[in-house]
């Protein structure tokens, strides 16, 4: 039997994941997605190609591996529709290697309405969702009202889709939302949702399984698992900035329900984080710069949300933040990615307590989003010089090395791959 290792993000998403994924699949068998869907945004780069993919797992590119959408995913047909067109024009055939949990929940255009609806109500305290209809889409899950890939191909789909969108309009009312004026891109709902429908027929055309059992017959088949998480920990539904957070389990918990496996099958948990921080939406983010080296973090890392295209906050790294999720997640490897984006840096600094109300704490509060949170940094000198042609973790600049290696001390885990450029060719194995 052999195990499912586990890739999370640590911070509040975009540490590279993607990227990450797709250099580590030809190690494993099986990629598989257990938690989030279209919110999620993961690059990859390689042979001069740029890709974004959303709910499809980044080992998509990898034609002799399976990739599984697991039963944690949340799937909106148009979107995942586009994305096998963009893969297509990439010359992947998707059919051939992907296949979906029917378990997987839908998300329904009038989840999108409501999305926006909720999020219209919150005024100021909006989360600064991507509007994909995630919190929606989970709710209904957790209701017990939602549908799931498995039940388009029941005879009744039509009828239970009207059921449930109705229920959504009344709720939208009830927000006092103006359906009328509501657009997904330049649709009206009622255009979304003939797209929507017709998406469904490429949705059909897809292996759809019950992937608890195709995961497990892999594992007992001594097949190699690798779980992708998205988003990030701080964004995790029950230990994240709630509430200003995913409505997913982000942590390796989050596996073995998203894909059916016992805890007992997770083998080694890398976590990525980046060697500095961002956040893009809304809640506390107790490392932010708000000055020059904020906006140098953010234009030198092309820090625009690879899903909305909305500039991320950028801060110094937080290890309250990712001690806390080394914790959570049982991370048995670090993987730190975009050390390059600082390279010409004088120094770099690092968050290792949070003064609150004068006091020093390494925890994350219960009132992380009431109370007022001053970083306490340490400050290391920077490296200034580029990472290009570096192709050894140990050749590596000895200042990144020192920086590195407090990583490892303040986390109590240690470092397995540092990525130095966007570019799948560019990630150093310690
Ligand atoms: P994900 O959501 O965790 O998969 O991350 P995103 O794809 O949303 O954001 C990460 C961004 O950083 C993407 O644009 C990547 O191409 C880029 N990236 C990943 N690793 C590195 C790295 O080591 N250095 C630099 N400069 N960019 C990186
Ligand atoms: P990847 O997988 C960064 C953030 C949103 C918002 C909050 C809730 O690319 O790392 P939602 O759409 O889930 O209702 O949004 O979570 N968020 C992400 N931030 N990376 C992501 O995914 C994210 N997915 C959601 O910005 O603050
Ligand atoms: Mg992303």
């Amino acid at each position: 039997m052999s195990k499912v290792d586990v890739l999370l993000g640590l911070q509040w998403g975009d540490e590279g994941k993607g990227k990450i994924v797709d250099v580590l699949t030809p190690d494993y068998d099986v990629i598989a997605r257990f938690q989030g869907g279209p919110n999620a945004g993961h690059t990859l780069e390689f042979n001069g190609i740029k890709h974004v993919l959303h709910i499809i797992p980044s080992g998509i590119f990898h034609k002799e591996k399976l990739n599984v959408i697991g039963n944690g995913v949340l799937i909106e047909p148009a979107i995942f529709k586009e994305e096998v067109e963009a893969l297509r024009e990439k010359k992947v055939v998707p059919e051939n290697n992907l296949y979906i949990s029917k378990k997987a929940h839908l998300i329904l255009p009038s989840h999108r309405l409501l999305d926006a609806a909720n999020e219209r109500a919150k005024g100021n305290a909006k989360i600064g969702s991507t509007l994909k209809g995630i919190g929606p889409a989970y709710t209904d899950k957790i209701a017990r009202t939602g549908l799931r890939v498995g039940d388009i191909l029941e005879f009744d789909f039509r009828e239970k889709y009207q059921l449930l969108k109705f229920q959504h309009l009344q709720m939208a009312k009830t927000l006092n939302f103006d359906i009328d004026s509501f657009r997904i891109g330049e649709m009206t709902l009622d255009e979304y949702e003939a797209k929507w429908m017709d998406s469904l027929e490429t949705l059909r055309a897809f292996k759809l399984i019950s992937s608890e059992y195709f995961i497990n017959n892999c594992l007992r088949e001594g097949k190699k698992v690798l779980a992708e998480g998205a988003q990030g920990s701080m964004l995790d539904i029950d230990f994240g900035s709630y509430p200003f957070v995913t409505s997913s389990s982000t942590i390796t918990a989050g596996v073995c329900s998203g894909l059916g496996v016992a805890p007992s099958t997770i083998g080694k948990v890398m976590g990525i984080t980046k060697a500095y921080c961002t956040r893009v939406g809304a809640g506390p983010f107790p490392t932010e710069l708000f000055d020059e080296t904020g906006k140098k973090l953010c234009e030198l890392g092309h820090e625009f949300g690879a899903t909305t295209g909305r500039a991320r906050r950028c801060g110094w790294i937080d290890i309250p933040a990712l001690r806390y999720a080394c914790m959570l997640n049982g991370v048995t490897d670090l993987i730190v990615t975009k050390p390059d984006v600082m390279n010409d840096f004088d120094e770099v600094k690092m968050c290792t307590k949070y003064i609150i109300n004068g006091k020093e704490t390494d925890e994350i509060p219960f009132e992380f989003n009431e109370v007022e949170i001053t970083p306490k940094c340490d400050i290391y000198p920077g490296w200034k010089q580029s990472l290009a042609s570096t192709s050894k973790y140990e050749d590596l600049p000895k200042q990144l090395l020192d920086y590195l290696s407090v990583i490892e001390k303040v986390t109590g885990v240690n470092i397995y791959a540092v990525s130095i450029s966007p570019d799948r060719k560019d990630v150093l194995f310690k």
